[in-house]
């Protein structure tokens, strides 16, 4: 199963949220590899500091693109999820991911700026889409969400306008635990605040619960 997290703006998360899905499904016996698609190579770094005694993930840094999908293919056959941390721009990659995906999960931040870039990337995903011939199953996910604002609240509602696109049931809310957890190679399920790990194990069944409708 390949699962595409990807977006056209930086800063929404991809990378973040790539580690601790990968972590929360390592920890449910998933055998879980990440492919690094971004020059940033974010994630091949925080494999860097994970520590040995933690259930093994291994980061694939891959950005040649025409490697990529080769590659991710070949992956596909030793893991029972890849996850693709994806480039932040309209780049070549960002279709490619597009196009080999099973599933693609698409983090957005509830603000103006992120909406905009969202109309682009769906007249993208329209495209990759009709190359394929077929329907490929998408989901934003709110990152960084606060039930107490409105703002979140509507961005919620305008993403549930979308039909091509749906939107996950659960949310990410801003906590300091994902940034601290990344600086020491762990995930949220592996940190010391809770509700982090409950939230994030959420989505990850979530996530699971899709796949296991598409597959
Ligand atoms: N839910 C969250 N709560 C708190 N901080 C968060 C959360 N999600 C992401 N961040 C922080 O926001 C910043 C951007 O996140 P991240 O690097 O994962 O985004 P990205 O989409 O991968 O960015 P880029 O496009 O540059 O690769 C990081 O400092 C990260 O720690
Ligand atoms: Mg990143």
């Amino acid at each position: 199963m390949i699962i595409s997290i990807t977006s056209l703006k930086g800063g929404v998360g991809k990378s973040t949220l790539t580690q601790n899905l990968a972590v929360c499904f390592a920890h449910m016996d998933y055998k879980v590899c990440i492919v690094d698609a971004d020059a940033n190579q974010s994630s091949l770094r925080w494999a860097g500091y994970r520590p040995d005694n933690l259930p093994k993930i291994m980061v694939s840094g891959q950005q040649d693109e025409n490697s990529l999908l080769k590659n991710v293919r070949l992956l596909n056959n030793d893991y029972d999820i890849v996850l693709i941390d994806g480039t932040p721009s309209l780049s070549k990659t960002t279709s490619k991911l597009l196009l080999i995906a099973d599933l693609v999960i698409i983090p957005i931040l509830p603000s103006g700026l992120d909406f905009w870039a969202t109309e682009i990337f769906i007249d993208r995903f329209v495209e990759a889409q009709e190359l394929r011939e077929k329907n490929i199953p998408a989901y934003f996910l709110l990152n960084q969400y606060d039930e107490r604002q409105n703002l979140s609240k509507e961005s919620k509602e305008a993403l549930g306008m979308y039909e091509i696109i749906k939107c996950l049931e659960n949310n990410v809310k801003s906590r300091s635990a994902y940034r601290k957890a990344i600086i020491d190679g762990l995930g949220v399920y592996e940190y010391n605040d809770p509700k982090a790990k409950d939230e994030m194990v959420e989505v990850a069944n979530e996530i699971i619960q899709i796949m296991s409708k598409i597959s």
